[in-house]
This record gives structure tokens, sequence and C-alpha cells, in this order.
């Protein structure tokens, strides 16, 4: 969607993964969804270094609202858990350098059964949340249908424009179509949508990380060349940080998300978050490949018998990134290429190994070359032609 916004993928945290529908405020009030749980995440985003490496989006999801809409028809915050009103909680965000994102979804009720927005309604709603200064709008497909969804994507996309105010706009529309042309339009989606839902919702396991990287590299040929600035697929949110990965295995969400040029939301909880977690998300080196301007989402080049994939994304100033991937569940493999084998064309590169955060020595391309890649776990590398001498790697 060409409004300015997201020329490179969207930063930011967002609820939904790790805190769901806690609305139990009286027996959990440190997890429950309320204008605290967001207050303590901006507090974190703008303390803890976050909001200078580009995490800026503080993203409330589904359950923040009123079982019913106000006198006027419209939405309405959970007055309990929400006691001061959305603006306050955008003026909160806002004063910190942050921006704010709010949930809805195109049809009767959200899938957590607060109400939706209904194609009369949806004027209103766009209306009420530039009034409430929100940044960006996530519009799920919850209790719908699909003629219902192909007016409605397009003409919240009309309103939210019509309001005047910037609002970073987030499609759940083709993961409640299966994803793939041709009942997926790609075309369609990235002139409406900043971002889209392409497939199932995350969960805090491997299992489920691993499927959803599978079906999007599976499905590459539809899904790459959708993607471009300002318009975005979306894989869901990072679990780094939360009970299920382990540290390679965060590496390996991390590597596999910026090669696909994907959304970073992190859902975990950043006021208890580990520094081994943390020092994946704010790993400079694989945040400015996700972050890279020319916006070209990756693909994977090779799946091995071996268990072993490889996977690449081309980066501005003739830069590449390489990502070796590990499905094997025994020992650390040590596997052997060339970054000819990989289709480099001939010249010498600079390697840089975005998580041991070293400098190789310079790579020619027919130079057979051996990494160790660990047990469900990757090796990342920032590859750049060693002509570019005067060209020092920034991370
Ligand atoms: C389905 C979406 O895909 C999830 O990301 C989340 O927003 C839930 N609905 C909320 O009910």
């Amino acid at each position: 969607l060409d409004n300015g916004l997201m020329r490179t993928p969207p930063m930011g945290w967002l609820a939904w993964e790790r805190f769901r529908c806690d609305i139990d405020c009286q027996n959990d009030p440190y997890n429950c969804i309320s204008e605290q749980l967001f207050m303590d995440m901006a507090d974190r985003l703008s303390e803890d270094g976050w909001k200078e490496l580009g995490y800026v989006y503080v993203n409330i999801d589904d359950c923040w609202s009123s079982k019913d809409r106000d006198a006027q028809g419209r939405l309405q915050p959970d007055p309990k858990r929400f006691p001061r009103g959305i603006p306050h909680l955008a003026q909160y965000v806002h004063d910190r350098g942050l921006k704010l994102g709010i949930y809805g979804d195109m049809g009767t009720l959200t899938c957590g059964g607060y109400p939706g927005t209904t194609l009369d309604k949806i004027e209103t709603d766009a209306q009420t949340f530039a009034d409430w200064g929100i940044d960006m709008l996530k519009l799920d497909g919850c209790y719908s249908n699909s003629s219902y969804q192909e007016q409605g994507y397009p003409m919240m996309s009309k309103a939210l424009n019509a309001t005047g105010r910037p609002i970073g706009y987030s499609c759940s529309w083709p993961a409640y179509q299966g994803g793939l042309p041709p009942k997926v339009n790609y075309t369609l989606l990235g002139q409406i949508c900043n971002l889209w839902r392409n497939y199932d919702d995350i969960q805090d396991s491997w299992d489920s990380v691993m499927g959803i990287v599978d079906w999007f590299f599976d499905n590459q040929d539809a899904l790459q060349p959708a993607a471009a600035p300002g318009q975005w697929n979306d894989p869901d949110m990072l679990i780094i940080g939360d009970f299920s990965l382990s540290l390679d295995q965060s590496r390996a969400q991390m590597a596999l998300w910026s090669i696909m040029a994907a959304p970073l939301f992190m859902s975990n909880d950043l006021r208890t978050i580990s520094s081994a977690a943390r020092s994946v998300l704010q790993n400079k080196a694989v945040i400015s490949i996700n972050q890279d301007p020319l916006g070209i989402q990756g693909r994977r080049l090779l799946k091995e018998k071996s268990g072993i994939q490889v996977f690449q994304r081309p980066l501005s100033k003739g830069a590449s990134a390489l990502v070796f991937f590990s499905r094997r569940s025994d020992m650390p493999y040590r596997y052997t290429t060339s970054l000819k084998t990989l289709g480099y064309q001939p010249g010498v590169f600079e390697v840089f190994d975005v998580f041991s955060e070293q400098r190789l020595p310079e790579l020619k391309d027919s130079t057979q070359f051996t990494v160790s890649i660990n047990p469900s776990g990757v090796v990342m590398w920032y590859i750049y032609p060693a002509a570019d001498r005067w060209k020092e790697a920034e991370f």
C-alpha cells in the first residue's frame, strides 16, 4: 500500500501470542489485556534499547474492547481494563517516541467474540481509530465470509486513507482464503494493505515455527514476488523470549524472518526477557538484513537430503544474506559448499558472520568452505563483494 508507511518491514511488539485473551485482571493483573500491560511494554521498548533498533510499534490485539458499542455506535475499550481510554494510551506511547497499533475484525465479531466491523461500520471505526491517535490497524477476519471480506478489506483501506491520519494497515484476509492464488490476489493486496497474514497463527512451539517456515518457502514462487517496500508477507509474530525455543532455534526464527523480509513483531514479555533472547532480537546485523531498503524477499535455494537447507536474500549495494539451516537432530553438521555452487558470480567476497559477530577471511567464489551448523540452528552470513573495500561492515 503506497501510503508512505512501512517502506521496510514494520517492527515492534504485539500482544496476542504471549498474552492472548487474558481478561482476568482480578486474579492476573500483571498479564491481563489492560492499559497497564501496554504501558509496561512501551516503557520497556523505550528504555531497554529496542526503540533505537526500530522496534517502535506497541500493538493491541483482540479482547481490548467492550462487548458493546457506545451510544454513537463507536467501538469503546473495556472500561475496567482501559479506564483512561485509548487516546490516553496513545499519548503515553507517543510521548515515548513509539506508535500504537490496534485490532479489529472484518466481520460481525472478533475471533474472541468482541464487536466486529460490519460493512456499515467501516467508516465509523476508521474515524474512531484516527481520532484516538492510532498508528496501525490489524484487521482480522473471523465471523465473516469471502464476499464480505472482498468488499470490506478494500473499503477499510479507503476509509483509513480518507481520515488523513497515516495508519499502517495489516490484513488477515489472505489467511482466511488459504493464502494462495488464484483465491488470493497478491497484486490487489499490495495495493490496499501494508502487510498481510498469509497463513496459520504462530504458537509457542518449534513445530509451529517449522510449519510456518515450510509453508512459506514451499510456496515461495507465489509469495516472494508479492513483497516490496510498503507491502509485506507476514508469517506472524516472533516467539523469541517465550517458553519453547532454544537459543539456536531463536536465532533460526530471527534469521529466517529476516530472509523473508517479514514484519518483526515480538510477542513476549519484555519485562522479564532473558539476556540471551534479547541479544538475538537486538542483533544489529540481522535487523539490518531484515530492514534492507531494497525490500526484496529472499528464497530457499536448496533442500539437501542431509537436512541442511540454504536460504538467500539479495540486499542493497550488491550485498546478500545467506542462511545455512539444519533440520537435523543429532549434532553440529559440517556442510561444505562454495559460493559458486550457490549461484554467486565470479569474484572475491567479504563475509560477516551474523551471530558470532565476526568478520571471516575473504572468500573466492570458487573456494570450498565448511560451516558447522547446530541441530535446529543456523549459520547466517552477510556477504558483499570485496571490490567494495572502501565499505566497511557497519555492524
Ligand atoms: C486470529 C489471528 O490470526 C491472531 O493473530 C489473533 O489476532 C487472534 N485471531 C485473536 O483472536
